[in-house]
């Protein structure tokens, strides 16, 4: 392609690296891009937090974008993600989230009772209207030649927040109200399903260049009751994305469950790194994969990080849908420069792959 000539942007764009794998194109080279990108690991992040809070970050479009943009530059990532958080949907649903510093996100109010379903509110089209500007502004603010990620939380992952609060507890609350409260149940499944469908087509028409749901916590339940208690409202919600936009399906501990996660929908599955890439990719035939470096080897030495980069590209064995990843965010911990080696890494070896 003639890069750098008039008119070259838009033809540049469509064809990323990032969004050719997401439709199991072949690419020059494995795409990549790190869940959690633009997070607290980064020295310019903890600079723009020094300054405000987390919240008027996510609320501020010229801070989001910002935020994104210098983010994927600065690590050289093939695409850049929205800056926001799953939990802020649940705010004009009636229930208001605290981000404290050193121990993170605290729901002022929760579900304990099935009386208290009574508060949860389906969100309107105006709520949260500073994301959907955040898009718009990080779309303008972003190089042609990046794709952007909007997203949002799964409904079953959103539950754990509102019932137990959290992962910490061994989502042990949020268990026993899916069995005992079976109908409440369905309720609430069905209004979060359908507030996050709305939340991701509203950023797809905002500017996102695909979207991506984070069911992080799903893979504590057995295949059994993820097919009873959340698969029939993931297939909803999947049906109801706008047709055309990569949608990425991402969860934790699901080495059980990618069957019925596929099932679900999304044309990328997210891999975690308790799993083998090329031994889960066969079981998800026709899918593209997303994943899977264990964010610890992150805290390794360069060899080791170099190494473990190369085993994942050849588990993939040069089959087109390849989006490399780590399994879950990077660490707040991990030095930025072993984030850039990773995405040196895994371009150098994948080209060379590529072009044998
Ligand atoms: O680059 C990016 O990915 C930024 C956008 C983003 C954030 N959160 C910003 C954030 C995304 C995609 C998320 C998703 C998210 N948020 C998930 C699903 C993905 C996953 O990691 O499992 C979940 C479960 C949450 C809820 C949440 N938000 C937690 C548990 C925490 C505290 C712990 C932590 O990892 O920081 C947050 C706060 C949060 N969300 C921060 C950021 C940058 C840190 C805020 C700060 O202190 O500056």
């Amino acid at each position: 392609m003639a890069a750098g000539e008039e008119g070259a942007g838009a033809l540049e764009f469509m064809d990323s690296p990032f969004l050719q794998a997401c439709r199991r194109e072949r690419t020059p080279y494995t795409p990549i891009w790190i869940m959690r990108q633009a997070g607290r690991y980064l020295p310019s992040y903890r600079r723009l937090r020094k300054k405000v809070p987390f919240k008027t970050l996510c609320r501020r479009p010229d801070l989001a974008s910002e935020a994104a943009v210098s983010a994927a530059e600065e690590i050289g990532a093939d695409a850049a993600i929205v800056f926001s958080d799953i939990l802020l949907l649940l705010e004009p649903m009636g229930f208001p989230v605290d981000y404290r510093d050193g121990v993170g996100p605290v729901l002022t109010r929760r579900i304990r009772t099935p009386r208290d379903l009574a508060r949860l509110r389906a969100p309107e089209a105006g709520d949260l209207g500073y994301v959907y500007d955040a898009v718009k502004a990080t779309r303008r603010g972003l190089p042609a030649r990046l794709p952007l990620i909007g997203f949002a939380g799964g409904p079953f992952t959103l539950a754990v927040y509102l019932i137990d609060g959290g992962a910490r507890r061994g989502f042990r609350e949020t268990k026993a109200f899916m069995y005992r409260h079976p109908a409440v149940w369905r309720r609430l499944m069905t209004t979060l399903s359908r507030a996050a469908a709305g939340h991701l087509a509203r950023q797809a028409r905002a500017g996102a260049d695909a979207l991506q749901l984070f069911d992080t916590w799903v893979g504590c339940l057995s295949p059994a009751d993820y097919r009873a208690h959340v698969l029939p409202y993931m297939k909803a919600l999947f049906r109801r994305l706008p047709a055309g936009l990569p949608a990425i399906h991402f969860g934790t501990g699901t080495a059980s469950l990618l069957e019925p996660m596929r099932e679900a929908g999304g044309s990328v599955m997210g891999l975690d790194s308790t799993v083998d890439l090329g031994a889960a990719w066969d079981r998800l035939p026709g899918a593209c994969v997303m994943g899977n470096l264990d964010p610890c080897v992150l805290l390794a030495k360069r060899p080791l990080i170099r190494r473990e980069a190369r085993r994942i590209l050849s588990a993939a064995r040069g089959r087109p849908g390849h989006v490399f990843n780590l399994g879950h965010g990077v660490l707040p911990q991990t030095p930025v420069g072993n984030v850039r080696a990773l995405v040196d890494a895994v371009h150098e070896a994948s080209g060379v792959m590529e072009a044998r």
